[in-house]
């Protein structure tokens, strides 16, 4: 085995013409408009309705507002590179597909494995959360549960039904093509959004500006964490991260970085677009800007609705409206949260379903897994297994400990794509780049480092978890994926394994 088969890259020519092979091809029917509300239906979710407390009564008070800027920002760094590839090679798969570009085959695998982490787990995870606000709804309409099926974490064994049933359905619409998920998606962004809106109107007649001094509490010494839980960065460096003051505000980034998650799955359906070349860029980077006003927005009036010190970390919106009387608002927000957990949850499958799609048509995985049905225009076999497995894993397992995770694969994945951009300007400067992610590579590099810096402030123990992950995923490439590449078959002459 040589080091250059594993590092061989995709021609971008390949990728772009294995698009159209016959059984293999997904048909184009998204705007810009449907790819931003995509982003939208995906990035709104569990980190605005649920992080904005912990964020903002442990880590940064008044200013997380500050904090949801600054993770913005260094999304809008990563979301540029995106764009960029997005519409240099509008092929499914999104970063797996643009590192097999660059980087090369082995390096595109890990990106695919890791991917897992982002959508598989974060689809899990969500559809978890997506339970506890249903049941939490059902519980103050009078109805519990039985324990055995609420999917409780204390208390003995449960299947965490509702989770499982979520998935299935969603699996469901998927399935049945891209033209209902994108109906589905249309209207369940509009009732999230409404109600996002709602908190940031009605919630400024209740802002009392003695709530917001001080913007930025005095720094505190925290405590440091120690073993597993304490961040990469205490444990390499001793540098203990700061609450308040602020580098407070960078912590608390760290934190709301998962409720940006989901704009670069926006890539994933660069097959599925009519335009992809114009229109990915603009659904990438549209939804992310909307989501940030949006985030800056409702931190600001609910930090001035209810003291920092005094917000709920479950459900701190509904939680503020209740503090200041208006307890009709927080069931409001309560199906706000249930919707849009619901598109997150349905967003994440869809983009697994098509960078397994992306990575079975090239052989890595199952050639089966990529057969697009001739009615749906779907990857059926991809999307049904992909559903099970999801349903079974937020039924079973205790997801809460593993969120970390979702937020170290995406960010790795941020990493390969912003290197990404840099080595395809150099080896291929003659593709058209219908956009162009400025100040090359200035740029990349910044998001690579800013990166860097939110992936040392998780725990060492969500490494060693990522780094278990990452070697499994080598496993199976030398087991099964090396052996069955198209692109390794052709290079030697058409052989099959
Ligand atoms: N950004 C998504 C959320 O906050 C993952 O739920």
């Amino acid at each position: 085995m040589e080091l250059r088969e594993l590092i061989r890259a995709k021609p971008v020519e390949k990728s772009l013409a294995d698009t159209h092979e016959s059984g293999h091809a997904l048909t184009r029917t998204l705007s810009a408009l449907d790819l931003t509300v995509f982003g939208v239906g995906v990035i709104i979710g569990t980190g605005i309705f649920v992080l904005t407390g912990t964020a903002a009564k442990s880590h940064a008070g008044p200013a997380v507002a500050l904090s949801f800027a600054a993770a913005g920002v260094v999304c809008a760094l990563a979301a540029l590179c995106y764009a960029e590839f997005a519409s240099t090679v509008p092929v499914a798969g999104s970063a797996y597909t643009f590192a097999y570009s660059t980087i090369g085959e082995l390096p595109a695998w890990i990106i695919g494995w890791d991917l897992v982490l982002e959508l598989t787990l974060g689809a899990a995870v969500v559809s978890v959360g997506w339970s506890g606000y249903v049941q939490s709804l059902l519980k103050s309409g009078g109805v519990t549960l039985p324990h055995a099926i609420s999917g409780a974490s204390t208390g003995g064994w449960s299947f965490n039904l509702l989770a499982s049933l979520l998935v299935l359905l969603l699996t469901a619409v998927i399935l049945l093509g891209m033209h209902l998920s994108a109906e589905v998606t249309r209207v369940i962004v509009a009732i999230k959004v409404t109600v996002v809106l709602i908190v940031i109107v009605a919630g400024l007649f209740f802002v009392k500006a003695d709530n917001y001094s001080p913007f930025i509490p005095p720094a505190q010494e925290t405590p440091g964490k120690a073993g597993g839980s304490q961040p990469l960065i205490q444990a390499l460096f001793g540098y203990t991260p700061t609450d308040f003051g602020v580098m407070g505000i960078f912590t608390a980034a760290a934190v709301v970085f998962f409720a940006f998650i989901g704009f670069d799955i926006v890539a994933t359906t660069a097959e599925e677009t009519r335009n992809p070349q114009r229109d990915l860029p603009r659904g990438i980077l549209g939804s992310l800007v909307i989501c940030t006003v949006l985030y800056m927005a409702v931190s600001l009036v609910v930090t001035g609705m209810q003291k920092y010190t005094e917000l709920s970390t479950d459900a701190p919106l509904a939680d503020a409206f209740k503090a200041v009387g208006q307890d009709a608002f927080a069931d409001i927000i309560d199906v706000g949260a249930v919707a849009g957990l619901t598109s997150v949850t349905m967003i994440m499958l869809l983009g697994q379903s098509r960078v397994f799609f992306a990575m079975s048509r090239d052989g890595l995985l199952p050639r089966l897994f990529s057969s697009v049905h001739p009615k749906y225009k779907t990857p059926t076999r991809a999307i049904l297994l992909l559903g099970l497995v999801v349903a079974v894993l937020a039924g079973l397992i205790p997801l809460e400990e593993l969120s970390e995770l979702v937020n170290i694969g995406t960010l790795f994945a941020f990493i390969v794509v912003s290197i990404g951009v840099v080595i395809l300007r150099r080896t291929r400067p003659d593709l058209p780049r219908s956009f162009r992610c400025p100040w090359v590579p200035v740029l990349p590099i910044l998001s690579v480092l800013a990166c860097l810096w939110l992936m040392l402030n998780l725990p060492v123990q969500t490494w060693w978890r990522f780094l278990v992950w990452l070697v499994v995923g080598l496993v199976v490439y030398f087991l099964y994926g090396r052996g069955h590449s198209r692109l390794g078959r052709d290079a030697d002459g058409g052989v099959e394994p």
